[in-house]
């Protein structure tokens, strides 16, 4: 089995352009409320970075770091906490920041893990979204690009670990070979 850079999903310009638009967004939504964004590591790392840079309010940062057990390409919905947060959440407005939502099993249990926490709020911001996957519904309150089900790498997005550091969204191709 080999494995390339396939096609380009979302170009390093839209990137950009889109997080903007979203930090602008969020920032009306939260003026004068206390923000906490919680990072999902690794995966969102890099647009949390770039989001937070537009990010044009008062706000503090956490991660959480989480495994979800199954395949390299598949989640199973059963998620483990690596790395919890270092404070608590109660009476904080909170917004889980992702890098991707397939199935929306990951999310379904940190929504559960989190809201259990007491936050005065709690929504979701993630980078891509592969609708056609979804076997959970969610509400996702902002979304940056839809994209097709294939599985993308790149701007935090790994696989097997590798890839993270492309500028650019793209498919993985695997081949036989
Ligand atoms: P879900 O539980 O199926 O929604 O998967 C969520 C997690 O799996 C994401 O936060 C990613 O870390 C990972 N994941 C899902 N789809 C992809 C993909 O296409 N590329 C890379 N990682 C993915
Ligand atoms: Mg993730």
């Amino acid at each position: 089995m080999s494995e390339e850079i396939g096609e380009i999903l979302v170009q390093a310009d839209e990137l950009q352009h889109r997080i903007k638009q979203m930090a602008d967004q969020i920032a009306g939504d939260y003026a004068g409320k206390d923000l906490l964004l919680i990072g999902v590591l690794k995966g969102a790392f890099l647009f949390l970075a770039d989001l937070m840079r537009h990010l044009d309010t008062g706000c503090e940062v956490d991660f959480m770091a989480v495994a979800s057990y199954g395949s390299s390409t598949e989640s199973s919905g059963v998620v483990r906490i690596l790395k919890d947060l270092d404070a608590p959440l109660e009476g904080r407005d909170v917004l889980i920041v992702e890098d991707i939502v397939d199935s929306g099993l990951t999310l379904q249990y940190l929504l559960r893990t989190l809201q259990a926490r007491g936050p005065a709020s709690l929504e979701v911001c993630a980078l891509l979204t592969k609708p056609s996957r979804r076997t959970v519904d969610l509400p996702v309150r902002y979304t940056g690009f839809e994209i097709p089900d294939k599985f993308a790498i790149g701007y935090g997005l790994d696989y097997a670990e590798r890839y993270r550091n492309l500028p650019y969204v793209a498919a993985l191709e695997l081949s036989d070979d």
